[in-house]
């Protein structure tokens, strides 16, 4: 009795395998499946996705430590790179992001109020690595730690930044802050005496928005680098 009982729960859950196999390869050679941007994810894609993601990244960042205490200098510097690599796709306080960016699925969230969720070394492992099938790129590649890690302080006082602190920093018109990363040998305070001016040569804040990082950028952590950090 026992036995036949064993026997229909084996049966039972193979042929669910097998139906689900199925079902998975209809979906992916008939074209079922509407990939269009313009639709929302399902509420149950949107929910596997956003869990996976969420634990993934704990999982991963759970060694991961940004760098403290954290200067005027870095965060300066952190929001000229925000404003030229970041705000397009995460808008900022007072800021929207790019029309375009509307079109994107998912969407990519306003940082000023997101980032409350995540720590620092969480938020310098996704933008370290990325996220796969966001359009949430890697910046690891093409970055250095210590431009990652000035961005990931910025990032992590979004959240309690007023608009206009966030329009001051980091632009050339802007605050004492931004005025001490261009300017170290003015007034030194708050800056740090091994890191001049001169280290940040082509930095010239938001305006100069394209490629301002120059050959100097290049990645100490190649592409093949360890997937844990
Ligand atoms: C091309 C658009 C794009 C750019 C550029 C971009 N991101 Fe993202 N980002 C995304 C998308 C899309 C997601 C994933 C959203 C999701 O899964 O809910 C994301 C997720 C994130 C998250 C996780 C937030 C959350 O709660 O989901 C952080 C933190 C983040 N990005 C930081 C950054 C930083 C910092 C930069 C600049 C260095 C940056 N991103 C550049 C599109 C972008």
């Amino acid at each position: 009795m026992s036995d036949k009982f064993g026997a229909g729960l084996v049966v039972g859950f193979l042929g669910a395998v097998v139906v689900a196999a199925l079902a998975g390869l209809t979906i992916a050679y008939t074209g079922a499946y509407n990939v269009a941007a313009t639709e929302e994810h399902l509420s149950v894609t949107r929910w596997a996705f956003d869990t996976t993601m969420h634990s993934s990244v704990k999982q991963r960042a759970g060694s991961v430590q940004q760098a403290e205490p954290v200067t005027p200098v870095m965060l300066a510097r952190g929001a000229g790179e925000y404003k030229a690599m970041c705000q397009h796709c995460h808008g900022g306080p007072g800021a929207k992001r790019e029309k375009w960016a509307d079109g994107m699925r998912p969407q990519p969230p306003h940082l000023a109020e997101a980032a409350a969720d995540w720590k620092p070394g969480e938020i310098l492992w996704i933008v370290k690595h990325g996220i796969k099938m966001t359009g949430m790129p890697a910046f690891g590649p093409t970055h250095d730690d210590e431009t990652l890690r000035s961005i990931v302080a910025f990032v992590s006082e979004l959240p309690a930044m007023t608009p206009e602190r966030y329009a001051a920093l980091g632009s050339d018109s802007g605050s004492g802050a931004a005025g001490q990363q261009r300017g170290a040998n003015h007034h030194g305070s708050g800056g740090q005496p091994g890191r001049s001016g001169g280290q940040q040569g082509g930095s010239t804040g938001p305006a100069a928005s394209g490629d301002h990082h120059g050959p100097g950028g290049a990645s100490q952590h190649p592409p093949s680098g360890n997937p844990k950090q």
